[in-house]
């Protein structure tokens, strides 16, 4: 599964249209994938015909999948009265019964996103699906990257904003930092400002669509980094929901090409919620068996969320050293949680809490900037290479069946 499709996909309809059993029954199997939670799939057994005669009724959803029995020229015919019939921004897949590289050639020139050949199984469909939707709704190609701890006080804040900075100071991306701590936020601290709002607030401003209040909201340690300055929360009470985070991320993420946030202190569903919406998760635990034995868990659930899928999971073993003699060794440790550490980092009191109480980059110092270094191969991953690429091909399946057509008359 790749990296970008590998999320929870935005809020669509989908209607598939096919006859052949195993595609059928891989069609029904869909809705049981957690990236497919907001999208509604409707199944029906037919072909092309049965999806032209729907549309004359029926609104056309965000994408069609039809099976062609026939890929002669009858075919074409019918695909010209589909697109009369549905709406402009649908999308269409085509499912035929050969092969073929010429005609898959003709129906993506026509707006066709895609010509999958009978019987798909469960994992392409949700693969060429996820890709079609991600592309044709628009969704950026920014990356949300989130840092979670196995427990309490075990890094997670000062790798985030280690983090942050890394990627601006060495990557040179365009990053928005956000925590989901609400009142029990560190960020203030460790970033140096005063907190200017709460989750509440920022969530307000950005469903009322009131930008200018959302960018006094900001802090903005350097031209290409922006802080979410909350804090401000009551500590005892939760203010908001899940949902709603959610969309202030994705709100964040058409103008930032990378979105870290810091789970560290989050609420559960919180975390939850943006664990489903990330790229990239580092996970942080420490080698002793307390927090080894939670991050088995947290992992295990991560997997049942993402059906055994932990390849967006990173794990860092932070502060080795820690408790020398007491510490599960590090060949134990992946053995332990089934799944191998990507970093480990030593416990290093000086180094961090010099940065923490004097407000300073951990990278203004030589370790510090070693850890940094270390850290950026992991999301190197997620954002390497194709951030700057614009999608610019958004047209549907009518707007370019159209343009085809009069190409050709
Ligand atoms: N490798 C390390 N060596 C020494 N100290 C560290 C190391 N990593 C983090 N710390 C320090 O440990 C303390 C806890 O770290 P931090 O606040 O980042 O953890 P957290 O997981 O975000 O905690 P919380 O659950 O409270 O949000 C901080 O004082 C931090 O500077
Ligand atoms: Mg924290």
């Amino acid at each position: 599964m790749n990296t970008e499709t590998n999320i929870l996909l935005p809020s669509a309809a989908i209607d598939i249209f096919v006859n052949d059993e195993e595609t059928l029954r891989a069609a029904r199997q869909l809705q049981n994938d957690w990236r497919f939670a907001r999208v509604k799939v409707n199944v029906q057994q037919g072909y092309v015909e049965n999806a032209i005669e729907f549309y004359k009724n029926n609104k056309s959803p965000n994408l069609v999948l039809v099976e062609t029995a026939t890929t002669e020229e009858s075919f074409i015919v019918q695909l010209g009265e589909l697109s009369s019939s549905c709406h402009e921004g649908t999308n269409a897949i085509v499912i035929g019964p050969v092969n073929d590289v010429n005609l898959y050639r003709d129906l993506t020139s026509m707006g066709v996103s895609d010509y999958l050949v009978k019987s798909v199984s469960v994992e392409i469909l949700s693969d060429v699906i996820s890709k079609t939707l991600i592309k044709s709704l628009g969704t950026s190609k920014s990356r949300l990257i989130s840092v979670i701890g196995s427990k309490g006080g075990v890094g997670v804040s000062a790798i985030t904003q280690a983090l942050a900075w890394g990627l601006v100071d060495k990557m040179d991306q365009k990053t928005f930092l956000m925590d989901a701590a609400g009142g029990w936020s560190s960020l203030s601290v460790g970033m140096g400002f005063e907190p200017l709002t709460t989750l509440h607030e920022a969530i307000k401003a950005n469903e009322g669509g009131d930008s200018d209040s959302l960018n006094r909201m900001l802090f903005k340690p350097h031209e290409k980094l922006s802080v979410l300055a909350s804090g401000s929360d009551t500590m005892l009470e939760t203010s908001i929901q899940a949902m709603d985070y959610e969309e202030l991320i994705t709100e964040m993420m058409k103008s930032h090409p990378v979105v870290v946030v810091d789970l560290s202190a989050a609420i559960p569903s919180l975390k939850r919620t943006v664990l489903n919406q990330s790229h990239e998760i580092i996970m942080v635990t420490t080698p002793t068996l307390g927090s080894l034995r939670l991050a088995r868990s947290l992992l295990q659930e991560i997997k049942l969320l993402h059906d055994g899928d932990l390849s967006s999971v990173d794990l860092i073993v932070n502060m080795a050293g820690i408790a020398a003699g007491k510490e599960v060794p590090h060949k134990d440790i992946e053995a332990a949680l089934g799944h191998k550490p990507s970093l480990t980092l030593p416990f290093d009191s000086k180094l961090f809490m010099t940065s923490e109480n004097e407000g300073k980059k951990l990278s203004s110092v030589t370790a510090g900037a070693e850890i940094v270094t270390k850290l950026l191969p992991i999301v190197n991953r997620v954002i390497g290479g194709d951030l700057e690429v614009k999608n610019t091909n958004n047209q549907s399946l009518l707007d370019k069946f159209m343009h085809a057509l009069k190409g050709k008359g």
